[in-house]
């Protein structure tokens, strides 16, 4: 039986179409059951409503706090009884009610080496500071930003002429193969977190 898959998004939802063409073949394991975005009228919904995949948006400013937010999100998100859900490009930290529900069992996607360039301008701050090679890199989520378990990471060059443009558009051809290699062996074979490791099959 396939994995079920929600996967939460914010933006163009490329790494969305990567997951979404892999599981079209039922040898990968997984099916995403529900696309889930902080915000309306953006390009990864359009993508799965033309992948026929069921979609929610969950926006913070509907809520009288964050915390009825998380709750929101969280509740939405397991009204599709998922067994993973996958942060594909989601500009929102989760907190404790999508934690306690979800801790161990939600990847999140970042456009860096971590532990270096968390937040919100991984390629543009990699750019800045003069690295000579950066990447993307998934991990296990956790209670802070950027700082989970690692699960896999993929490296790629800094050219010498590289805008933010350029460099995060190598950086997203790199992470989609990546992503979507990881979420399938973890749905095929099953992981374990313990500490800072994480290990996928038995
Ligand atoms: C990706 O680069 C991902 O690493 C980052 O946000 C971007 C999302 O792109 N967290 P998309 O919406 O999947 O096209």
């Amino acid at each position: 039986m396939s994995a079920r898959l929600v996967v939460l998004v914010s933006g163009a939802g490329t790494n969305l179409q990567a997951l979404l063409d892999a599981c079209a073949d039922p040898a990968y394991g997984a099916a995403v059951v529900a696309v889930g975005a902080d915000r309306p009228g953006v390009g990864a919904l359009e993508r799965a409503e033309r992948a026929g995949v069921a979609t929610f948006v969950s926006r913070v400013d509907d809520f009288d706090s964050r915390e009825a937010w998380d709750h929101a999100l969280a509740e939405a998100c397991a009204s599709y009884d998922p067994d993973l859900i996958v942060l594909a490009g989601f500009m929102r930290l989760t907190g404790p009610a999508f934690m306690s529900r979800f801790g161990g069992r939600a990847v999140n996607i970042h456009p860096a080496l971590l532990p270096a360039f968390p937040g919100t301008h991984g390629p543009r701050d990699a750019l800045e500071y003069g690295v000579k090679v950066t990447g993307a890199t998934l991990i296990v989520v956790d209670d802070g930003v950027d700082t989970g378990p690692i699960v896999d990471q993929v490296a790629v060059p800094v050219e010498e002429d590289d805008t933010v443009d350029s460099l995060r558009a190598r950086i997203q051809s790199a992470e989609r193969p990546m992503l979507v290699e990881n979420v399938g062996r973890m749905a095929r074979e099953g992981f374990t977190v313990s500490g800072r490791k994480v290990r996928i099959g038995s």
